[in-house]
């Protein structure tokens, strides 16, 4: 949640650049140097054939841009070699996140590679503000990734491309190449100009643009959950789900961070308000990433994950994450950036009783600035635990678009 915390100076700077330069899905910047520094050491065996695009519909409400990036984010070719797109991490029936809930952290195109961090949805993503410092409320807040380290849609799209642990592309002349050789090429010159292609920078900054516009749908954001029902009083909550709502705004204090008020910039009810805590989630020893060599974890099992603090090296920071919309979470374990928890149950305990010694929970990843103050020891009872449970159920959308 917003709120005001002690400048903490245990100065821990762990490498950070070097954890950044293998980070999941990066940014923009240093994506391009490591990924082309690492391109060719890392390629699997599989073909360098092209992939047909599933089959994918146009909503009658698409501008051609929307259209563009749609079958921009279900491309597979946008990666080296062809077989990796961002569905495959954030597919639609999975609440726009991994459909593997077996593993904490994503499997890269490339056979054995792992990224660091659970994949969060895309699904209301781009309601995030871009990154900024909140004075007022001495919180930074929006921005996209967990650590907040792209600006906004648009900019995060060009990481996971280029990312060595992801799509693996080389540089961006291979991917506008790839462009160049799909079925919506006549598209992308329509909708970005007959000389497109001539450069390649421009050209890469309008695929991300692209992609951003189809995030900002209504197809992504379809706000069609039973509670969306409820909120336009086309349904009612179960008595279970109605003390699992009060909960969640009182006892459990879950709407402090998880705002369930209307944002006030949209309109819209996103359970966040994209602030970063650090909830002392614990280490998670399943994360394939601590096994990875030394050239994308020099840290190997001593890998500690700053968050917001190793992105901005800033001590105060660290340990804090964004927090997520939990918009379809019953469709997104696992849970946390580190995958930690397989249920919401779960994570609910954990915040229930964190802070209380004979709940036995192993120590926070980063122990500096946990919040202690909304979370820890809520004293919710069994029956109190299954009843956000159920509510958060009542947050899974309905409609999502097929593909084939
Ligand atoms: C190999 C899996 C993988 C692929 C492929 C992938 N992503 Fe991601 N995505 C992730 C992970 C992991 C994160 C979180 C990384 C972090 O915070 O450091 C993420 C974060 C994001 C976010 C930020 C969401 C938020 O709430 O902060 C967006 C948006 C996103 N990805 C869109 C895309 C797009 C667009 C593509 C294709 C161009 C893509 N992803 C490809 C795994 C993937
Ligand atoms: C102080 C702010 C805060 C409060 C209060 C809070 N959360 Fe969170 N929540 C977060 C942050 C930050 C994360 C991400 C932490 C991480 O990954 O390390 C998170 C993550 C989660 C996740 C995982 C979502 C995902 O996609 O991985 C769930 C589920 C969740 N919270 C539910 C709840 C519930 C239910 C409550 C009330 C019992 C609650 N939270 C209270 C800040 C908060």
């Amino acid at each position: 949640m917003l709120r005001r915390t002690a400048l903490h100076v245990t100065a821990i700077a762990l490498c950070a650049p070097l954890l950044l330069a293998v980070s999941a899905c990066r940014g923009t910047t240093e994506t391009q140097g490591t990924a082309t520094m690492d391109s060719g050491a890392t390629s699997g065996p599989a073909s360098d054939a092209r992939r047909p695009l599933p089959a994918l519909e146009r909503s009658a409400s698409f501008t051609d841009k929307q259209w563009l990036g749609k079958q921009l984010f279900f491309d597979s070719n946008l990666s080296r070699p062809p077989g990796q797109a961002c569905m495959d991490c954030h597919a639609p029936e999975a609440g726009w996140a991994d459909p593997n809930k077996n593993s904490p952290t994503s499997a890269g195109n490339t056979p054995g590679l792992f990224g660091n961090r659970n994949s969060p949805s895309v699904a209301y993503a781009s309601f995030s503000p871009d990154f900024y410092y909140d004075a007022a409320k001495t919180s930074y807040v929006g921005g996209q990734f967990w650590d907040g380290r792209a600006k906004n849609v648009a900019d995060q799209a060009k990481g996971p491309i280029l990312n060595p642990l992801e799509m693996n592309e080389a540089n961006q002349q291979s991917v506008i190449d790839a462009v160049k050789t799909g079925p919506y090429v006549d598209l992308f010159k329509k909708v970005w100009g007959a000389n497109v292609f001539e450069e390649t920078e421009t050209a890469y900054e309008d695929l991300g643009a692209s992609i951003a516009e189809y995030e900002k749908t209504s197809e992504v954001n379809s706000f069609s959950s039973k509670y969306d029902d409820v909120l336009r009083g086309a349904a009612t909550l179960t008595d279970r789900e109605k003390r699992g709502l009060d909960l969640f705004n009182g006892k459990a204090r879950c709407s402090k961070c998880h705002t369930s008020a209307a944002d006030p910039a949209t309109g819209k009810v996103l359970f966040t308000d994209f602030s970063y805590d650090n909830a002392g989630v614990p280490k998670n020893p399943e994360n394939k990433f601590y096994t990875l060599a030394a050239k994308y974890n020099p840290a190997g099992k001593d890998f500690v994950d700053l968050g917001l603090g190793g992105q901005l090296k800033k001590p105060s920071e660290n340990g804090k994450f964004k927090v997520p919309s939990l918009r379809n979470v019953a469709l997104t374990a696992p849970y946390m950036h580190n995958g930690y928890f397989t249920t919401i149950k779960d994570v609910v305990r954990f915040y229930n009783t964190r802070d209380v010694a004979s709940a036995g929970w192993p120590a926070p990843e980063v122990a500096e600035n946990v919040n202690k103050q909304d979370m820890g020891n809520l004293k919710l009872t069994d029956s109190e635990i299954e009843d956000v449970v159920a509510f958060l159920h009542t947050l899974t959308d309905t409609r999502f678009p097929r593909v084939k």
